[in-house]
């Protein structure tokens, strides 16, 4: 186990149907701390740049267009083995597959419109992060 952070954003989905005070109940609850947060919109140009691994894949442009739609909250969150510990708390990437009481499983509609984003890696976490917060936004 290593003390590190994870990157997450309640996505569109969840912010309109109004989920992000209990999301993020789940996540304080689940022993991660807040250290950056902020309330935000992605443009079409950050969309694209953040998925960009994704853009050969055939749901590219669905996924931006509904990441750029509404607002979102996006933060960074510290826990001992943050990664790894943020996507079980969150569930399988398609809710039918989620296990019971996980954040997708309780608040996620389908595999587009999934209520939250967790890094994959800590790699990735630490570039997420950087491509929302400068350093002076976390603490
Ligand atoms: S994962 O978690 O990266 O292993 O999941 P993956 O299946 O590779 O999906 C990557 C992101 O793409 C989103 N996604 C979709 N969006 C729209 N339509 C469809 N069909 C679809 N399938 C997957 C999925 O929610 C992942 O977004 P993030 O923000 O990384 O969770």
């Amino acid at each position: 186990m290593t003390t590190n952070r994870t990157f997450t954003m309640i996505k569109p989905d969840a912010v309109e149907k109004g989920y992000i005070g209990a999301i993020l109940e789940k996540i304080t609850s689940a022993g991660f701390k807040i250290v950056a947060m902020k309330y935000t919109q992605l443009n079409k140009r950050d969309a694209e740049k953040f998925y960009e691994v994704h853009k050969e894949r055939p749901f590219f442009s669905d996924l931006v267009q509904f990441m750029t739609r509404g607002p979102i909250v996006s933060a960074i969150l510290e826990k001992e083995n943050a990664v790894e510990d943020f996507r079980a708390l969150i569930g399988a990437t398609n809710p039918a597959d989620a296990a019971e009481g996980t954040i997708r499983k309780l608040f996620a509609s389908n595999m587009a419109e999934n209520a939250v984003h967790g890094s994959d890696s800590d790699e990735n976490a630490a570039i997420e992060g950087a491509f929302h917060f400068s350093g002076r936004e976390i603490y």
